[in-house]
Formats: structure tokens, sequence, C-alpha cells
């Protein structure tokens, strides 16, 4: 899509929500990867919205990924936030671009969003945070060395990058967490493009650089968001030691197991984070 069709694509996409979930306009927008998904049971006045329905939003291939918006609240009372959800994303390995998230990102700051707080599966490259442990984004690495920003006109594509995990929304994230007894870790996630898992020699190698997490999303999402202007939270859940560092062999599969089996403290997290960020 060229940046007049892309343009216009966001443009109906607002105007489409608009239509559906009329008078709803969240500043938070998630979204949710894999083991995450169980929080969207966490929201109230659910509207659900296809990807297909919203032109600028992308089409899905990976199982175990919705593929909606859902529009709605979490939090109870003065505490409730409204929040829209992103229920499944598009990943850089399915078509080798990595800007399949750029319109949906893009719809939602043209919706009134403020802050995109992303979510994902990921490996451990430390021995202290075991599979099931949750971490909180510090920073990235991006050793894909891949943009989704490539042909983007401007001096606006030249984005700074320091703080790009906003150091307020992080602080008030880990306090959040602390008081509702929610063990949450801090880290460096890197991000390789996949299909395939890690070698060993790769492992070693992300942990040389200075690397807690890897994973095969996120970043690209993260860079399209500071583009837009947004403020960024990253969370991932490690579902599986990075590969070499345990005897497990490593699948989708096997991430996506785990990932149900620690969905109810993910949910927990977020139902404690998400009330407590000022935006
Ligand atoms: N490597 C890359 N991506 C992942 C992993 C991993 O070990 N686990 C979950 N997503």
């Amino acid at each position: 899509m060229n940046h007049a069709a892309l343009q216009t694509a966001i443009e109906h996409s607002v105007a489409r929500i608009h239509a559906l979930a009329p008078g709803r306009t969240p500043k938070l927008a998630l979204v949710l990867g894999s083991g995450w998904d169980a929080v969207a049971d966490l929201v109230e006045d659910a509207v659900d919205i296809e990807y297909a329905e919203l032109p600028a939003f992308p089409v899905l291939g990976v199982a175990g990924h919705a593929g909606s918006l859902r529009l709605g609240r979490i939090g109870l009372g003065a505490q409730a936030r409204e929040v829209a959800l992103l229920r499944g994303r598009q990943h850089a390995y399915e078509s080798g671009d990595a800007a399949g998230m750029k319109g949906a990102i893009r719809s939602l700051a043209a919706l009134g969003c403020t802050a995109l707080l992303l979510t994902n599966a990921a490996g451990s490259l430390a021995a202290e945070m075991a599979p099931g442990s949750l971490m909180l984004i510090s920073d990235h690495l991006n050793i894909v060395q891949r943009t989704p920003l490539h042909g983007e006109p401007g001096a606006g594509r030249f984005i700074d990058m320091v703080g790009a995990y906003d150091p307020a929304l992080r602080e008030q994230a880990a306090a959040a967490a602390a008081q509702a007894g929610v063990v949450l870790h801090q880290g460096v996630y890197a991000w390789v493009l996949g299909p395939q898992f890690e070698t060993p020699a790769e492992i070693r190698m992300l942990r040389l650089l200075g690397a807690q997490a890897v994973g095969m999303s996120t970043v690209p999402e993260t860079i399209l968001a500071r583009h837009a202007g947004l403020r960024v939270l990253g969370l991932s859940l490690l579902t599986n030691m990075g590969a070499g560092l345990s005897t497990e062999t490593l699948s989708h599969a096997h991430t996506l197991h785990t990932a149900q089996a620690s969905a109810a403290t993910a949910a927990r997290l977020l139902a404690a984070i998400v009330p407590a960020l000022q935006l």
C-alpha cells in the first residue's frame, strides 16, 4: 500500500471504529501476544471489531491469534480505564515485511490513543527468569536491523530511540506489579526475525550483547509507535529458556502451551498495571 492509500485506509478504519463503537475514546491501546489473550476477558462493555472490517489492519496467518479489535474498559469504578485491545499481530517473519502493523498503529493514534502497551512471548536468556516469568522491557536490540519506516518521507523518520520504552510508564508499571505481588523482572529484548528459533551460538551471542530475552515481534511496533508519537510500554512472558540453555526442544506449540499455563498471572499483572498508568 502506498502512502496515500494507507492514509485513506487509516481514515476509513477510524470512521468504521467510530461507527461500530460510538463514543469510545481509549487513550491506551494494547497488543496481546501469545499467552496474553486472557486479558481480553478482563474487559467490560466489550465491543469487538474484526480486523477484516478495518482496511488498515493486518490479515493474520498464525494459529493462536484471533485478529480482532476489542474496545472497552479494564478496572473498576473510578479506576476503570478505556482500552483498545489488538488481539493478534502480523509478524515480520510471515512476509519479511516489518511494517505489517503500520496501519493498525497509526489508526490507534488517529483514534486518540497516546500510549501503546506491547506484550509478547519470548525466550529467556537469564537463569533467574525461568519459564513462566514476566519481564518489563527496558530497551531493545534491533539485531535484525530492519525497520517498518522504509519509504517514510520527511525528517520525522529520524526518530530518537532513547527512552523508547517510556521511563515514567515503566516506573508506574513496576510499582503496580510490586503492589499486586507479581514478580516483574526488567531487561533488554532482542528482536530476531524468525520464524526459526535460534541456534545455541546465537543465544550465546545475544547474551554477550546484553539481552535478557529474545523474540520475534514487538520491536517494529515500538518503532512505529514512537514514529506516531505514542508512548510505549513492553511486557514479555518468558515461555522457555533460549536454545541450548535447557534440554527442552523449542516449538511454537511449546510456546503456546507454556503461555497458556501462565495466562492467569499475565492477566493479573495487566489488571494491576492498566489502571495505574498515568496517561
Ligand atoms: N526465541 C525466539 N522467539 C521466541 C522464543 C525463543 O526462544 N520463545 C518465544 N518466542
